[in-house]
């Protein structure tokens, strides 16, 4: 399965949670900067990482996702780093805005990040070196689930000369109907 991992860091951490994603689920690893999202197609599953700015997931992180086409039939997945506070409510909007492209989103993850602008406010002990090897591990496993699970759900195109067997059926017109579960 061709899987991408696409994410912005202004200051390194979400890099690292990215790579460690990647590595976990033998992903394409891509800055947002680098991505069309007219050209992600090809892709089966799609991890989307952010930083926290002010509660929600960093601007060249919305834009990519407003941008992107519809993707019915695809997964996806959110991660992101943060000082203190603020990660579900980004995860929820990743949710939201891929789930308004018609990408299945099949979960989030998220751990602490050093902040340098923040760093010295709330609990910065708890940060220091974050994310932090047991972090990186955490989120390495967070990819590999998650691939496990889009390959479980993944839909495989049936050659229509065979017969008509394993086809879903009582879709009339869905353009699924020449595809299976496996
Ligand atoms: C502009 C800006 C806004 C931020 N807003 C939040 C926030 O709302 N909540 C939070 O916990 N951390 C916030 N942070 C801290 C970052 O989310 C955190 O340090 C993150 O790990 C940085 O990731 P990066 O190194 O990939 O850029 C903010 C940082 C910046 C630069």
């Amino acid at each position: 399965m061709k899987s991408l991992v696409v994410y912005y860091s202004k200051s390194g951490n979400t890099e690292k949670a990215a790579k460690a994603i990647a590595r976990g689920s033998e992903a394409e690893l891509k800055r947002v900067e680098e991505v069309n999202p007219e050209n992600v197609s090809d892709y089966s599953l799609i991890y989307i990482g952010t930083p926290v700015h002010a509660l929600a997931p960093a601007k060249p992180i919305k834009e990519f996702l407003k941008k992107l086409p519809d993707l019915s039939g695809k997964k996806g997945a959110g991660f992101c780093t943060m000082h203190m506070i603020g990660d579900r409510r980004t995860l929820r909007i990743i949710k939201e805005r891929l789930e308004a492209k018609n990408i299945e989103f099949l979960g989030g993850f998220s751990c602490r990040g050093l902040s340098s602008i923040f760093g010295d406010i709330g609990p910065k002990i708890f940060n220091r070196r974050k994310p932090n090897e047991e972090d990186l591990k955490k989120a390495e496993n967070f990819g590999r689930k998650l691939l496990n699970q889009a390959k479980q759900k993944v839909e495989k195109l049936i050659d229509p000369s065979l017969p008509n067997f394993g086809v879903r059926q009582g879709d009339p017109g869905s353009p699924r109907q020449s595809f299976f579960e496996i």
